[in-house]
């Protein structure tokens, strides 16, 4: 009796892994919906705080409720000397952010004397310190020492301020917490799908956020923005777009910031960053980039759609945040490490719905290797 085959599908393209309440992505209608709130409706408006306790609780805090989960969660800000000197000895070796901010996650495994060994308090410890490992790390990289945070800002701003040392303006708070809440969930994307997997082992919440953070650094989920804005760099001015691209696409190069797994119209994320982008180089940046990366972004979407017929290909999330993490002063080293410090909310997140009610995530293979080998000793191979 010979048993089927399974259907194989290339990538898990369309297959449903998951049952959640956190977030929908319809890409054909180019709609995000997080925790109920249509994407437009939160992300310009919410704190980073209450961003992570509509997720972590499926209700936006009241005053009390957020004020006690911001003193939970700024309680973890500080970075135990352990993680410090991992840091050090990461910079010395000038390893990319994404590898220390793996690295230095792990630690947070280790507790002080009396705190509790549970998920909750790794996950709060997680959110919390991600910013401050990013900052310490690139200040040491940079040959400088790490600036301590500071209790008295939120999340956000402390963040921008610990990069810098000084305290960032509201319009930049408000720009960098629209950038972090749109990235925080977005359906079962590759790196959200590891923690889902790690965690469907009953393994532990650092385990599962270190293995998605290795899969958040690769160029086709969360490494992009970098080279989407040096791409707009290197073109410098409308005249050149054109050529540029075509010479690109010719090669068969892809083009970074565009194309989507699930959208197959604008990514409602672009226009959301693309809006706060505009309003932050109005405020106080160079409009010019932002008029020059609007008519790249146009001629690419044109030249895809006449190399790649049919194949949909149009702005991703990575395009817009590329321009306004720049304008916020980041350095393209640092946008992927951003994007972790607002997507490990949604991580958690997920990890704490598959402990509720989902099982081992096991899928399976089909065998394309050969049968019925037979065993020669080694004095007879050849
Ligand atoms: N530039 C040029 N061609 C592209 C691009 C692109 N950005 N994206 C896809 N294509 C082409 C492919 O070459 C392929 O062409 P073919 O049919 O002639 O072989 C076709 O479009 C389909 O591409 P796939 O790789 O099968 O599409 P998939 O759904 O696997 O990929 C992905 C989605 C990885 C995002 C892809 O569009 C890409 O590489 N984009 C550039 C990198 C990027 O922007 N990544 C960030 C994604 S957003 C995020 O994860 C947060």
């Amino acid at each position: 009796m010979t048993t089927a085959t399974p259907d194989f599908v290339p990538g898990l393209q369309g297959v449903v892994a998951a049952e959640t309440r956190l977030s929908s992505v319809d890409g054909q209608l180019g709609e995000l919906i997080i925790a109920g709130f249509p994407l437009e409706e939160i992300a310009g408006r919410a704190t980073f705080e209450e961003m992570v306790y509509l997720l972590w609780y499926d209700a936006l805090p009241d005053a009390q409720q957020l004020a006690d989960f911001q003193q939970r969660l700024g309680a973890y800000r500080d970075l135990p000397g352990y993680t410090l000197a991992l840091l050090r000895a990461a910079a010395e070796q000038q390893v990319p952010a994404m590898d220390a901010l793996r690295m230095a996650a792990s630690t947070i495994s280790l507790r002080t004397p009396g705190e509790p060994d549970d998920d909750q308090r790794d996950a709060l410890a997680l959110v919390a310190r991600f910013p401050t490992i990013v900052a310490a790390y690139w200040r040491l990289h940079n040959g400088e020492e790490p600036v301590a945070p500071r209790a008295d800002l939120s999340h956000t701003a402390n963040y921008l301020y610990m990069l810098t040392s000084d305290v960032p303006t509201d319009e930049q708070v408000r720009a960098m917490e629209t950038y972090l809440n749109t990235v925080m969930d977005h359906g079962l994307n590759a790196s959200t799908f590891t923690a889902r997997v790690i965690i469907s082992t009953e393994s532990d919440m650092v385990s599962a956020v270190v293995g998605a953070v290795g899969a958040l650094k690769g160029p086709l989920h969360g490494g992009a923005p970098g080279p989407a804005l040096d791409m707009v760099f290197e073109i410098g001015d409308e005249s050149r777009a054109e050529a540029y691209l075509r010479e690109k696409l010719e090669r068969g190069d892809r083009l970074m910031g565009f194309g989507h797994r699930v959208y197959k119209v604008r990514d409602p994320r672009a226009d959301m960053l693309s809006q706060a982008a505009e309003k932050l180089y109005s405020a106080d940046g160079d409009l010019q980039l932002y008029q020059l990366a609007k008519y790249v972004e146009d001629m690419a979407v044109t030249l895809l759609e006449e190399y790649k017929p049919g194949r949909k290909l149009q702005t991703n999330v990575e395009f817009y945040t590329a321009l306004l993490l720049h304008g916020l002063n980041l350095p393209t080293d640092l946008f992927s490490p951003t994007f972790a410090i607002s997507r490990a909310a949604g991580w958690i997140a997920h990890a704490f719905e598959h402990q509720a009610t989902g099982r081992l995530i096991r899928p399976q293979s089909v065998y394309t290797g050969e049968r019925n080998r037979q065993w020669v000793p080694l004095e007879s191979r050849k």
